[in-house]
Parts: structure tokens; C-alpha cells; sequence
């Protein structure tokens, strides 16, 4: 990769700009709208936003006062479980649409898979409301959102399209190696969310020597280790100049010894949230 325009290709033939602006934990208002505008500005081409994060509506009008054009951009949001099932979903979608203010979204993904009794039928249940919104043109392509492998396996029994994604918290000593694989197996993109750890990297030692061998800041180094594990990094900052630094990552190019190094460290931190586990 390099540079922002440059795209990961979906199996239905969608591109994906290769760094997605994320928004998770950014509040609804005007942080929000600046935010996006601000990003938007810095080139970035693809925000990500999900219904339970609360900042559609800033999301939208960020996009609308932007000044690109819509087909310019890629848009991803996400449904949020308590609305899964076939007739919950397409409700849900249009509300995000509607909050949003856009006629179509680029990516829709299931947040998280079902994971209580019964899941399988509510994950394929909520699967097929994607297909009908796909097949409606409402949705460029689909895909899911922290599924594990055997979650999409199920998924395949009854799915008659193939999810084009799986965004996964993805970042040094955390890098889920045998979902990474199941997609790649699977001609899926793998979007890294949190690729920073949720900031919780960056004073990590061994991190910082090997950025600083580079010039780059530990926040530039995670980016670029997505990148060049053929992952999708979605870094969220609401600080102009973080934004402008996350984009900046097409001057270096790590070494296959550095990135051994940076695929074999142990767990550093992450959200701690398992797709099994969970009970939201
Ligand atoms: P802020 O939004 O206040 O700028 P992740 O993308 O892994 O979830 O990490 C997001 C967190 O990391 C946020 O707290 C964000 O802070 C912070 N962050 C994002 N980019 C940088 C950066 N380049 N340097 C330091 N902190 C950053």
C-alpha cells in the first residue's frame, strides 16, 4: 500500500479505501462533526460508525458538510444485537439511514454474532435480512463484525452470499491469528478495529524501539503492521494532528524481521471483550 486511495478489493469486486476512519467512543456533537470533516479533509475516503456508538446523525452531517462526493467516500455502519432477526434488521438499517442521511451505506456489518442459545438461526436470520438489503441495492456489500471462524461456518450453511468482511480487534499482541487465516481462506477482508489498542500500545517499550528505529511514532507503527498483514486499520482520533499522523504511514515500509518480531509479542492489553463471552 501506498498511499490512503489506494484499496483492498471485496469478493463481489468492491474497493475499500485501506485506512477507515474510526469513531468508536467518539461522542455525538460537534466533536463528532469535525472530527469526520477534519479526517474527510486529511484524505481519508472511509469512516466507520456503528449504530451503538451514538454519533450517526454527527457522522452524517460530517459527510454532508464535507464537500465530497458521496460516491467518493466509503461509508460503513453497523446493526447492534438487540436488533438482530430478519424484520428487526432491515427497521434497523433504515433508521441508520436515516440518521446517517444517506441513501445507501457501503458496508453494513453484524456487529457482534449471537452467542446464547439458539444462535445460529439468529445469526442466519439477520444474515438473510442483509442479503435482502443487498439485493436491494441499498448496501454495496455485507459482512460481520468480531465473528470467530465457527461463527461464520455456521453462517455459510444458510448464507447465499459470502460475507465480504470480518472487522476484528486486531493490533500487536493481539493479532487472532486463526481468524485471520479462516478469512483469508475465505477471500474476506479482515478490518483491524482498534489497531492501537485503544491507545493502550503506545508506552509499550518494545514498540517504541522498533518505531523509533523507523521515525515513526508507535501509533504509525500498529498502522502500518495492519496494513502489511493485509489487514484493514480503522484508528480513531478526534485530534487533528493524531489524524494527520495515522495517514501518514506510506513513507516506511517495516522489515520481515520486524514484523516477526511484532507478530510473536505476547498480550499487551486490548478491550478484553470475547465474541463467546460477551453478554450484550
Ligand atoms: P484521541 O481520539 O483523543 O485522539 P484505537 O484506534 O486503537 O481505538 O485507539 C484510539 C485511542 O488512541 C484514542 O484514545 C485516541 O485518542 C488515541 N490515539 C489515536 N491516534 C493516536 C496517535 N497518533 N497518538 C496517540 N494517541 C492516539
Amino acid at each position: 500500500m501506498k498511499s490512503l486511495n489506494e484499496t483492498f478489493k471485496t469478493n463481489n469486486g468492491i474497493e475499500i479505501p485501506c485506512i477507515g476512519f474510526g469513531t468508536w467512543q467518539t461522542p455525538e456533537g460537534p466533536l463528532a462533526v469535525n472530527a469526520v470533516k477534519y479526517a474527510i479533509k486529511a484524505g481519508y475516503r472511509h469512516i466507520d460508525t456503528a449504530d451503538i456508538y451514538q454519533n450517526e446523525e454527527s457522522v452524517g452531517q460530517g459527510i454532508a458538510q464535507s464537500g465530497i462526493k458521496r460516491s467518493d467516500l466509503f461509508i460503513t455502519t453497523k446493526l447492534w444485537n438487540s436488533k438482530r432477526g430478519y424484520e428487526s434488521t432491515l427497521k434497523a438499517f433504515d433508521q441508520s439511514l436515516r440518521k446517517l442521511k444517506l441513501e445507501y451505506v457501503d458496508l453494513y456489518l453484524i456487529h457482534w454474532p449471537a452467542n446464547k442459545a439458539g444462535w445460529e438461526k439468529i445469526n442466519a436470520d439477520t444474515w438473510r435480512a442483509f442479503e435482502t438489503l443487498y439485493k436491494d441495492g441499498r448496501v454495496r456489500t455485507i459482512g460481520v463484525s468480531n465473528f470467530l471462524a465457527h461463527h461464520i461456518e455456521s453462517l455459510l450453511h444458510t448464507a447465499e452470499i459470502l460475507p465480504s468482511v470480518d472487522q476484528i480487534e486486531f493490533h500487536p499482541g493481539y493479532m487472532q491469528a486463526d481468524t485471520l487465516a479462516f478469512c483469508k481462506a475465505h477471500h474476506m477482508i479482515v478490518e483491524a478495529w482498534s489497531p492501537l489498542g485503544s491507545g493502550r500500545l503506545l508506552e509499550n517499550l518494545q514498540l517504541k524501539e522498533i518505531a523509533g528505529r523507523y521515525a515513526v511514532s508507535v501509533a504509525q507503527l500498529c498502522i502500518r503492521w495492519c496494513l502489511q498483514n493485509e489487514t484493514l486499520p480503522l484508528p480513531k482520533s478526534v485530534t487533528p494532528q493524531r489524524i494527520l499522523e495515522n495517514a501518514d504511514v506510506f513513507n516506511f515500509t517495516l522489515s520481515d524481521a520486524d514484523m516477526q518480531t511484532i507478530n510473536g509479542l505476547p498480550y499487551i492489553g486490548g478491550s478484553g471483550l470475547h465474541p463467546d463471552k460477551i453478554d450484550f
